[in-house]
């Protein structure tokens, strides 16, 4: 008996300048990836960005949002443009699809792969593999506040942070699943000995949560100690958990320490099904290269390898990742003219990589990890 043919749907979002250049990369990535591992994608180009909302004064029209709804996922590449004011298209786009398809958990893996150049001195790949999963919704990002006397001496701004029990609780559980897959230890990041009150909501989910979970070591670290143990001891940690504005910096600072902008990726993800989730390379749409070949399309095809994990495809994201490392490996750079061979051409590396299986394996995909825990959320156990 042959299995049934296996479908996604998948909204491909390029966005723009480098955005619509990397995500072609990371398409042809795909295609060998259905080749070699026999499933098969509906894709649905959504042309949202600097140049649609310049022509038809849209930023994210509803129907574009259900539409979205209709997807297994979306894979996205970047906004931004000179010529639209910084903020409207970020805002506007990036931001509301977050909030509207409940996007929970911001996940950002720090691994450090063999071949690529760190900032850190005698920093080696087997101490850099960890994973920052950042709450997503509320925190400092709620956008609750209120100024009086704006414009005099006298002025106060009162800027708010929520923390509901429902937000941490299910995103201190992914993280506790996801440390239940690897090596079985979280670290909570906040500020808890001076932003006492959400310290102890955070806190208290550790612990509760953490009930459920008694093979997890859990560890806690303050937020400014973990700028200083990120970059010196990252094989500190395996999974951290953390509030939306210290994981906004932390992994930026992990970013860095993995190689900068080119090879991070992220998944904004909902857990609950009741929104599409969104896989995006962290870098933005670069107009300062844009057009020349000179993205590095590793972090867009990361992505693309961790929204397979997503989609329970966990074989076709572990070799993707594995493809995808071990070209950038072999970049003399890994930004602009200096990597030696253009955007498209990087893209058909990797394809041909994972075409012919040649890349050796990741140990410990986080990619391959993240299809077991989606699958323990769907079948509830
Ligand atoms: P950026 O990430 O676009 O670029 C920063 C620097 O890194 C530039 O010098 C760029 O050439 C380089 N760079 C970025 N990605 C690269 C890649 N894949 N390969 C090689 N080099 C790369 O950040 P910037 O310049 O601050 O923002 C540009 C626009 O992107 C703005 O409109 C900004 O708002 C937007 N943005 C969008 C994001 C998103 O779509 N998620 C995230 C960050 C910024
Ligand atoms: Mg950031």
């Amino acid at each position: 008996m042959t299995e049934p043919q296996r479908t996604h749907s998948i909204a491909v979002l390029p966005g723009d300048g480098i955005g619509p250049e990397v995500t072609a990369a990371a398409l042809a990535v795909l295609d060998a990836a259905q080749e070699r591992f026999g499933f098969t994608t509906e894709r649905t180009d959504v042309p949202l960005g600097a140049d649609h909302y310049l022509s038809t004064g849209e930023l994210l029209p509803d129907a574009t949002v259900e539409e979205l709804r209709g997807h297994d996922a979306i894979l996205f590449g970047a906004i931004g443009s000179p010529t639209v004011t910084p903020g409207i298209l970020e805002r506007g786009i990036i931001l509301a699809l977050r909030r509207q398809m409940e996007q929970a958990i911001n996940l950002r893996p720090v691994r450090l792969y063999d071949g690529v150049p760190t900032p850190i001195a005698g920093l080696t790949p087997e101490r850099c593999d960890m994973v920052i999963v950042r709450e997503n919704t509320e925190g400092a990002y709620v956008a609750q506040g209120s100024t009086v006397h704006a414009g005099t001496s006298a002025q106060v701004a009162v800027q708010e942070s929520v923390n509901t029990w429902y937000a941490v609780e299910r995103a201190v559980d992914f993280a506790f699943r996801l440390a239940s897959v690897r090596r079985k230890k979280l670290t909570l990041c906040h500020k808890t000995n001076v932003l006492v009150e959400a310290g102890k909501l955070w806190t208290r989910a550790m612990e509760e949560v953490g009930a459920r979970y008694p093979d997890v070591e859990t560890d806690y670290v303050h937020v400014d100690a973990m700028c200083m143990h990120l970059p010196v001891n990252p094989e500190r940690f395996d999974v951290v958990v953390t509030d939306n504005l210290f994981g906004d910096i932390v992994t930026d600072l992990g970013a860095v320490v993995q190689g900068g902008l080119g090879v991070a990726a992220s998944g904004n993800l909902n857990i609950a099904g009741t929104g599409t989730s969104m896989f995006e390379p962290i870098h933005g749409s670069a107009p300062d290269i844009a057009g020349r070949g000179w993205a590095n399309p590793a972090g867009a095809c990361l992505s693309l390898s961790m929204m397979l994990g997503h989609l329970g495809e966990g074989e076709a994201a572990a070799a993707v990742e594995a493809a995808a490392a071990a070209v950038v490996a072999q970049l003399p750079a890994l930004a602009g003219a200096e990597m030696g061979a253009t955007t498209e051409e990087l893209g058909r590396r990797i394809a041909d990589l994972v075409r012919d299986g040649g890349a050796p394996a990741v140990e410990g995909s986080l990619m391959s990890q993240l299809a077991q825990v989606m699958a323990g959320l769907r079948d509830g156990s």
